[in-house]
């Protein structure tokens, strides 16, 4: 017999079936319960809500798994590349030879953006945040690519949407990077797999045909894989929301990029080396940041620390806390915020206030010191965060319009005036 739960309201008392998923996650679908009794649930921050179904990406935070389309992250990280990985997410199943081929090269086909969005860069302030360039350029899109706008397309039109975001974000975003010293753009080579072709149009030379480096393909490519989908977390749920309205799928991805920024998501990774650095020029002292960390008349929080859904520790963090070690190593880099970094984790795993709430290193605690060891700025490290989220906003954007969702409207609970009595201006 299937599981129902009741809810007892005053006198009445509803049933509502309880979902099952694959990994035996339990859910009370409460779909009809205003309906049924004018009651709405209240749930700030969705801790307890799920918004979706979805098939896309399992994470078990207790146990600290985290597995996309059913492979679990320690393995892509380690067998697969960013491409296969993108394939995996967006149709759901590891590609074939010939599969990945294709999509390969139907991206590389069309990464060159159209010649007047450089444009863009002439009216953005010198120094302003790459975030903010990244979000306009990405929504921008949608007015060089009209096609994107038009409702109930087909699905090789949003199959073409798809490839075209793929293949122009990497160009926009090693554009960004390039505008940014003030230098020329360089175009995207057909003849290089995604990966290599960013860092080709990023760290390489207009003229010359550099050999990339095969550990930063290598390292790159892991980075993009454990950012690639995080289920409903703030970004994706915010472009599934935008494009529950039937938006397209550049002002869905835009708009997921702007909630991605904040500095308690991925604009983390940016806040994580600005306060190593500042321990750093404090003196070192790992315990007195510690100290402030949980002091709550202070506003200070522990970068890259905590987790809304990770309560033991994050999978990804731990495989990037090695490659961040390997990296610096293959690339002679000696860092000395990656000690501080190594000391803040110490010392606060052994404390009670991070122990008691289940306070570990996530993702973005050692990503930035990867990044920067490859050369990039400090503000760039959250761009490269949605360069490597893009297939898992796009994946999820996808599934959303599969599953026709409605239009994405939480209720809420109001706590203002009751009806008042307009108060002419000379009475107030
Ligand atoms: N430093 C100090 N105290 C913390 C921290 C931290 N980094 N994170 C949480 N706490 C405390 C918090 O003050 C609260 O204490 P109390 O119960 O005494 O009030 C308790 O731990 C629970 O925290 P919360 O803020 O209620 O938890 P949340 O699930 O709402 O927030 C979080 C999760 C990630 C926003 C938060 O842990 C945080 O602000 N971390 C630092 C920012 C960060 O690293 N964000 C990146 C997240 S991973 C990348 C991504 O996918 O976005």
């Amino acid at each position: 017999m299937s599981e129902t739960a009741q809810i007892k309201l005053s006198e009445n008392t509803y049933d509502f079936p309880v979902i099952t998923g694959t990994e035996n996650e339990k859910a009370v679908d409460i779909s009809k319960l205003r309906d049924l009794s004018g009651y709405i649930t209240l749930d700030t921050g969705y801790k307890n809500t799920g918004a979706t179904k979805s098939a896309i990406t399992f994470l078990d935070g207790e146990k600290g798994i985290l597995r996309y389309r059913g492979y679990s992250i320690e393995q892509l990280a380690e067998k697969s590349n960013f491409i296969e990985v993108a394939f995996l997410l967006i149709y759901g199943e590891l590609p074939t030879e010939k599969q990945v081929a294709d999509f390969q090269n139907e991206i590389s086909h069309h990464t060159l953006v159209h010649e007047d969005m450089k444009k863009f860069f002439d009216g953005f302030p010198s120094h302003s945040h790459p975030m903010g360039q990244l979000g306009s350029l990405v929504c921008s899109l949608s007015a060089f690519y009209p096609e994107s706008l038009k409702l109930n397309q087909t699905e090789a039109e949003i199959n073409q949407t798809i490839i075209k975001m793929l293949a122009k974000m990497s160009t926009i975003v090693s554009w960004i990077y390039k505008k940014s010293f003030g230098h020329p753009v360089i175009y995207p080579k057909n003849k290089y797999d995604y990966v290599s072709n960013f860092l080709h149009m990023t760290f390489g030379q207009r003229t010359e045909d550099v050999e990339i480096d095969p550990v930063l393909v290598d390292v790159m490519n892991k980075l993009l894989i454990l950012h690639a989908d995080h289920e409903q977390n703030c970004s994706t749920s915010t472009v599934r929301i935008v494009g529950s309205s039937d938006c397209n799928l550049y002002a869905s991805i835009s708009a997921g990029i702007s909630a991605l920024w904040g500095p308690l998501h991925g604009g983390a990774n940016q806040a994580v080396i600005e306060m190593l650095e500042q321990i750093k020029e404090d003196g070192g002292d790992t315990q007195k940041w510690i100290a402030k960390a949980k002091d709550k008349n202070d506003p200070f929080r522990l970068m890259g620390f905590g987790h809304r859904v990770y309560k033991n520790f994050d999978p990804r963090a731990k495989i990037i806390k090695k490659a961040c070690d390997d990296v610096l190593e293959k690339l002679g880099v000696n860092d000395p915020v990656l000690e501080i970094a190594k000391q803040l984790e110490e010392v606060a795993l052994k404390d009670d206030y991070f122990v008691q709430r289940k306070l570990y290193p996530n993702v973005d605690f050692y990503s930035g010191i990867i990044y920067r060891a490859l050369g990039f700025p400090t503000d760039m490290f959250t761009v490269l965060f949605a360069l490597g989220r893009l297939p898992g906003w796009i994946a999820q954007w996808k599934e959303m319009k599969e599953n026709k969702e409605p239009i994405g409207r939480p209720r809420q609970v109001y706590t203002g005036y009751t009806e008042r009595d307009y108060v002419e201006m000379q009475a107030r």
